[in-house]
């Protein structure tokens, strides 16, 4: 490591059961790239930590040692008898093989990839192993990455600050400068490296005055620096920027996408920021919403937008990731034919066919905007001909903020399982964005990320998990959520059983916990407007953003059915449309969501929906009282500082959940004049 920050799942405590392995004395490498050294490095330390003793180092290009760790990375040197250790055609550009060898009466074990990246990945699965004991003889572990681009966003503006960040102050940027102490920096870039991420865009989506300097020689040389400490690691740097450059930076009176003069300006701007930095990932582009600069301004498409960025940055292998969240952000409630929901769809399923090789586009995982509970946005599969990725929300922005525990992975795995019928039954999600269903040019998974640089990245402790976890799922989004889950506390917390089960069920429970005593039936929102933090039943009724209840004294939800609703539940495939246009179908979790329905309506699991807000909301608070509970049988168990600190943060999660419960219950209780059932006090 390179700061003393908290090292988080690359926690490489020693192991007796390592000690004395003859084969782990030595690591020989066959290779040169910078990401074989990354590894080579990784595993040196990884192995001092974990064995008590330094490992010796050597080349070896003809793979003459034996009874050793070897890291190979294919190249037309590799002598014969390397070939023919692994099956280096089943292999992709990134994917590795980790096998035992046995020789000279030992046993060697062979790291191989076709490209260093590949070898740096699978020697982090090495790592993975002896870190939690599974390290045996007889390996035979081919890995190919599921998604071929892995990413993560940041929001991190150049003064410091993180838009919807929760865990201190951005790892890059400080005072509308770089930050000079890289050490942060090279430890994040082995974090996400770890789990697979070969591509960060290092600035918000939201490009300001400062940030949109960040492609002008002012900051291209900072860019290129911390692009090379990425690119020890695989990974790729993104920018996100502003579309109103050509006029921001350029001088020009028009950023339309059509004018030469625009197309020309890209291009040498394309060729500039690539004399920097050779393998410069592309652009991460937020147009035509919320307020940002677009290609609408011309009366032009998206398409029309990104292609000409695309075509810029095409010459040099750049792609231009354009994000599909655009939407009218100026509505009126009394409006009931404009739905937020439809927006994405709308905008661009017509377009299909009309964007370059080059452009994929960044689909939220819902139509909205990471609500607690939403369904699956109906543009995913919906575009054949044309490249789409998935984006998710590490960050907690409508999940509890980092102040409470909500393990997502079981929400993204709902996703990415999530069976859109586009090319019959069994099109999941994680196909479609893995370009498995359509044979896409880029596709894959991006995240908003959750780190800062809060001395344990992610505020609370435990929202480490969900890091860890979207980048495993990026790499292969068939794990089981069970899997990832056992990894991560392992990793993270060591292999004590107490702690292994409290942990577990705690993570398990958590997202379901949030929902129940936050927003309930997949109306979402409810939240105080601007932070989106606390309960607020009507903070968005009355504005603008278009994100309604519809509570009066009788019931509440947003029709969204094709019979006399929003029309959105056409956007579906007929399946799924069908099972989401009619209430009794309808899953209850999403009832609100399609449905405007009276408080006595009879949900599926038999209660109405009053009572179901009731009885959730006092059960959520429950659940919270249940983990400090459990957290608390874990003193002594797990290291002093982290278990105090995951405790504060319980303390503050069942404080804020009391007061969710009891706003949104008298709420509620007030507009339906219904009593619960059970008589318990509603203030
Ligand atoms: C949300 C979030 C914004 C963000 C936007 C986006 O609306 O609150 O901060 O800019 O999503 O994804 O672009």
């Amino acid at each position: 490591p390179y700061s003393d920050a908290d090292p988080c799942w690359l926690r490489y405590t020693k192991n007796e059961s390592l000690e004395g392995i003859p084969r782990l004395a030595k690591i020989t490498v066959h290779g040169s790239s910078e990401q074989i050294r990354s590894a080579l490095a990784e595993l040196v330390y990884g192995m001092t930590e974990m064995t008590g003793s330094v490992p010796e180092t050597a080349e070896d290009p003809n793979g003459l040692e034996a009874n050793v760790v070897r890291l190979v990375q294919f190249d037309e040197a590799l002598p014969e008898r390397l070939r023919e250790l692994a099956p280096f055609h089943d292999l992709h550009e990134e994917g590795y093989v980790i096998r035992s060898v046995p020789e000279n009466g030992g046993e060697s074990i062979l790291v191989a990839g076709k490209s260093g990246k590949g070898v740096l990945y699978g020697t982090f699965h090495l790592l993975r192993l002896m870190q939690t004991g599974d390290l045996r003889s007889g390996l035979q572990i081919l890995e190919n990455p599921r998604n071929g681009l892995r990413m993560m966003n940041h929001w991190d503006n150049m003064d410091g600050s993180i838009e919807r960040g929760y865990a201190g102050q951005s790892i890059f940027f400080k005072d509308n400068e770089f930050v000079r102490d890289q050490a942060r920096i090279r430890d994040y870039a082995r974090l996400v490296a770890s789990v697979g991420i070969n591509g960060v865009a290092i600035n918000n989506v939201n490009v300001h005055k400062t940030e949109t300097q960040l492609i002008t020689s002012r900051f291209l040389p900072d860019v290129a620096e911390v692009a090379g400490i990425f690119r020890r690691y695989g990974i790729a740097l993104f920018l996100s920027v502003n579309y109103a450059s050509p006029i921001e930076l350029g001088g020009l009176d028009t950023a339309d996408p059509l004018d030469s003069r625009v197309r020309a300006w890209w291009k040498e701007k394309a060729a500039e920021i690539y004399g920097h930095i050779p393998d410069f990932g592309g652009f991460v582009v937020k147009a035509d919403s919320e307020h940002r600069p677009g290609p609408f301004t011309y009366n032009r498409t998206h398409a029309d937008g990104s292609n000409m960025l695309a075509e810029a940055l095409a010459p040099y292998g750049g792609i231009v990731v354009w994000r599909c969240f655009v939407y009218n952000c100026l509505q009126d409630w009394r409006d009931r034919t404009t739905d937020r929901a439809r927006a994405a769809y709308d905008h661009f399923k017509p377009l299909d066919g009309q964007f370059k090789q080059n452009v994929v586009l960044q689909i939220k995982n819902g139509p909205m905007d990471f609500q607690v509970r939403e369904p699956v946005s109906p543009l995913f599969g919906a575009m054949p001909e044309t490249n789409q990725m998935a984006e998710f929300q590490i960050t907690q922005e409508y999940t509890g903020q980092q102040k409470h525990l909500c393990y997502l992975v079981p929400q993204w795995k709902e996703v990415l399982d999530f069976d859109t019928f586009a090319r019959g039954k069994g099109t999941e999600v994680k196909k479609i964005v893995a370009g498995e269903t359509y044979p896409y040019a880029h596709s894959g998974m991006a995240a908003v990320i959750n780190v800062g640089d809060d001395p344990n990245w992610t505020g609370h402790t435990l929202a480490q998990a969900n890091l860890y976890g979207f980048g495993r799922l990026a790499w292969n989004p068939d794990l089981s959520e069970e899997a990832i889950t056992a990894e991560w506390i392992r990793l993270t917390f060591g292999k004590d059983e107490k702690v292994y089960q409290v942990l577990r069920s705690m993570l398990a429970e958590s997202w379901r916990v949030y929902e129940s005593y936050t927003s309930p039936l997949g109306i979402g929102w409810m939240v105080n407007p601007g932070h989106h933090y606390g309960p607020n039943v009507d903070g968005y009724e009355y504005s603008v953003w278009g994100t309604y209840h519809y509570a009066d004294c009788r019931g509440m939800g947003v029709n969204r059915t094709v019979k006399d609703g929003t029309g959105y539940t056409a956007q579906y495939y007929p399946e799924n449309m069908e099972r989401y246009e009619s209430p009794e179908t309808c899953p209850d979790e999403l009832l609100l969501f399609f449905h405007h329905v009276p408080y006595t309506h009879t949900l599926h699991s038999g209660k109405t929906v009053i009572q179901h807000i009731y009885d959730s909301h006092f059960e959520g608070v429950e659940g919270v009282e249940a983990f400090i509970e459990r957290w608390q049988g874990l003193e002594g168990r797990i290291d002093a500082k982290r278990h105090a600190q995951v405790m504060e943060r319980l303390r503050i999660q069942l404080a804020h959940a009391r007061e969710w419960r009891d706003v949104v219950n008298t709420y509620f209780f007030r507009k339906s004049g219904i009593e619960d059932r059970h008589g318990r006090p509603i203030y």
